[in-house]
Formats: structure tokens, C-alpha cells, sequence
């Protein structure tokens, strides 16, 4: 299998206008990913939002906003060149309602594979339905966030997800992520 950049187009072309589940009959465009083929970082949300569709790109609404300010101003990293971005599933969900087990199940081939693309050091689930699909169980992100995982070989942090955090913009949840973020950079280093 290619890696980097290769690898993820081949992966982009294998899924062209996926109809695999029934997020495809609603969406505007596949969102699959961007950033740094190569990071060393890769975050992993739940499914794009309105913004995403529109866009064709992860991340780049209101929770995206903070999740750049995150990246940039809280880690000092460069969110294009240190960090690549993509979500559990795809296509998004109307209303951006969870996404269902079988939407999972159908888009996990897609993402198992820009992992094994992007060989990244150092994993980030962003939120409950990213880490419970990651660890294959349900998570109590809130309880749970802040420890250290393993998806196929490579470390995995779970934190709040960015949409939470403008939800409940609390210091403690703020501090919470900070802490998270600085395990991850940390982890990075070794
Ligand atoms: N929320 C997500 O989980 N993913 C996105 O791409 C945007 C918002």
C-alpha cells in the first residue's frame, strides 16, 4: 500500500462518489481530510457539519475555528503543515445528528486506511462517537478524556470535541483540553 500523499489519493479514488451508505443521498460533497499527508499528528472527528459539506473540507466552521486556535495558538503547531484532519464518517449527517452504526461501519474501511496512509506518530479522537468508534466500545468522553489508547499500533489521546467546548466553555473544560494537548505534544517529542 502507498503512504502519504499517494496513498491517500489511491484511497480517494477508490471511495470517487461513494454511495456506501445513506449519508450519500443527502450530501453536497465527500469531506475526506486535509492537512499534512505525512503529520505526525492526526485528529479524527465525528462527520462534517453544514460548513464542511459546503466546503468539501474538515473543520472549517465554528468548532474548526477552535479547533485551529487550538492547534495554533494552544500547541504552536501549523495546522496544514503539522496535522492532518479528517472525521469517522465522510458524508454529513442531516441535522448533524450522530452518525449511525451502519454509516460507521460502511466509512471505518476509508479511515482505517488514512491512517495506515498517513502513519502518523500520535492519534487525537475528537469527542464521544470518534473515541467510542476508535475503541470500539461507548466512552464516557468526559470521564475519559485525557488517557492514553492504542488504534492499530499507533498512541491515541481522547479529548472533548471542539463543538463541546463552544457548548460548555467552562475553564475547567478548557483546562481540560489544554492538558490534553500538552500530553499529545509531549508524546510527540519522544
Ligand atoms: N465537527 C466534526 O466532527 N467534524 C467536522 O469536520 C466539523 C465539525
Amino acid at each position: 500500500m502507498k503512504t502519504g500523499a499517494d496513498g491517500l489519493q489511491d484511497i480517494q479514488t477508490e471511495m470517487g462518489d461513494c454511495t456506501l451508505c445513506k449519508l450519500s443521498e443527502q450530501r453536497k460533497t465527500i469531506v475526506f481530510g486535509s492537512g499534512n499527508p505525512n503529520a505526525d499528528l492526526m485528529f479524527i472527528g465525528e462527520g462534517p457539519g453544514a460548513d464542511e459539506d459546503e466546503q468539501g473540507l474538515p473543520f472549517v466552521g465554528r468548532a474548526g475555528k477552535k479547533l485551529t486556535e487550538i492547534i495554533e495558538k494552544g500547541m504552536l503547531l501549523d495546522r496544514e503543515r503539522d496535522t492532518y484532519i479528517c472525521n469517522i464518517v465522510k458524508c454529513r449527517p442531516p441535522g448533524n445528528r450522530d452518525p449511525e452504526k451502519e454509516e460507521v461501519a460502511s466509512c471505518k474501511p476509508f479511515l482505517l486506511k488514512q491512517i495506515q496512509a498517513v502513519k502518523p506518530k500520535v492519534l487525537v479522537a475528537l469527542g464521544k462517537p470518534s473515541a467510542s468508534t476508535l475503541l470500539g466500545r461507548s466512552v464516557a468522553i468526559t470521564k475519559e478524556r485525557g488517557t492514553w489508547h492504542e488504534f492499530e499500533g499507533v498512541p491515541l489521546m481522547l479529548t472533548l470535541h471542539p463543538a463541546y467546548l463552544l457548548r460548555a466553555y467552562t475553564l475547567e473544560n478548557r483546562q481540560a483540553v489544554h492538558n490534553d494537548m500538552k500530553l499529545v505534544l509531549e508524546a510527540l517529542k519522544k
